[in-house]
């Protein structure tokens, strides 16, 4: 007997959510989930219908304010376990702790691994999510944990929305190489990382002004999982313009864009940002649904 599939949208993924149940054909199975924050900041979810022995996607987006969207998460994900639920998906398109990876400082906890059994204790069987910050994040869940890049969707915008002269891929670091190469060979064309490096305490972005390649007269798609204060971007702009570059795009998985990263980075002298729908705004013109749906497809497929 085919079990029925439900989708919970959180309210940080609405609209992907409504498209990826556009793609699935369960359009009318997404379920309304009421959120309410009380006035000392606690959060709670309402949810009417009952989930037993239904197969639940949970999609919810963990971008600031990280802590109330977690939480969310987590009680949208309880409810589901609660009422008996045959297994909760998590699609957590952008992974909030993930670069908590590891003991950076004595003394620090490994937030990430704290946010995996969390998210497991609530009864969560899968997790989907999009360019995490590191693959390291995803070994401390024992359940089937993905990662999906959204490099493709990101270097079709490119080759088909935007006018580009000698194009020229760059990472910001030496971290995000896999990622530069991915999206230049999409592109057939070169790519570079930046030598950066960043003050433990202070968070202070420093970039080597001395490159490995050339960029003059050539536009320059700096590819990167995040922006988040946009202090990385701001650098390795200022960098690439001391360097002679001719126009520098910013493209990304998730723009958190804290305060006034947007206006730092337009000053630094970036022509345009362009990021996925993992986090809804302005600049968020590449949507993640065609490579989620198939993937979520494919669990469904496995549990039902
Ligand atoms: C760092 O390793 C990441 O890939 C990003 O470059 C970084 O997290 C972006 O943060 P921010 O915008 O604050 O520099």
């Amino acid at each position: 007997m085919k079990k029925e599939v439900v989708i919970l949208s959180g309210i940080t993924s609405f609209d992907l959510a409504t498209k990826i149940a556009e793609d699935l054909k369960i359009i009318e199975e997404i379920v309304p989930v009421e959120f309410r924050v009380f006035s000392d900041g606690e959060s709670t979810v309402k949810i009417n219908k009952n989930l037993q022995r239904k197969y639940c996607i949970v999609i919810q987006s963990t971008y600031p304010p990280v802590d109330r969207h977690l939480i969310q998460t987590l009680m949208m994900i309880k409810k589901c376990t609660d009422d008996g639920a045959l297994g909760v998906c998590a699609v957590i398109p952008y992974m909030a702790y993930a670069r908590q990876d590891r003991t950076f400082l004595e003394g620090e906890i490994v937030s990430i691994a704290l946010v995996a059994k969390l998210l497991e204790a609530v009864g969560t069987s899968e997790l989907i999510t999009v360019d995490v910050h590191s693959m390291r994040a995803l070994s401390y869940f024992t359940v089937d944990a993905q990662n999906i890049s959204s490099v493709p969707l990101l270097a079709n915008y490119a080759i088909n929305g935007m006018r580009l002269t000698m194009p020229i891929v760059i990472s910001p670091d030496s971290g995000g190489m896999k990622r530069a190469e991915e999206f230049a060979n999409i592109m057939k064309t070169d790519m570079g990382a930046l030598d950066k490096s960043r003050d433990k305490i202070t968070g202070k972005v420093i970039i080597n002004e001395k490159l490995k390649f050339d960029v003059s007269d050539r536009d320059v798609i700096l590819i990167d999982d995040m922006i988040s204060t946009g202090g990385s971007i701001v650098k390795a702009c200022e960098v690439l313009k001391r360097n002679r570059a001719a126009k520098v795009y910013a493209m990304c998985a998730h723009a958190l864009l804290i305060g006034d990263a947007m206006e730092r980075i337009k000053k630094a002298g970036v022509e345009e940002i362009i990021a996925t729908n993992s986090v809804p705004r302005r600049c968020s013109k590449v949507d993640l649904s065609p490579i989620l749906s198939p993937a979520i497809q494919k669990i469904i497929h496995l549990q039902t």
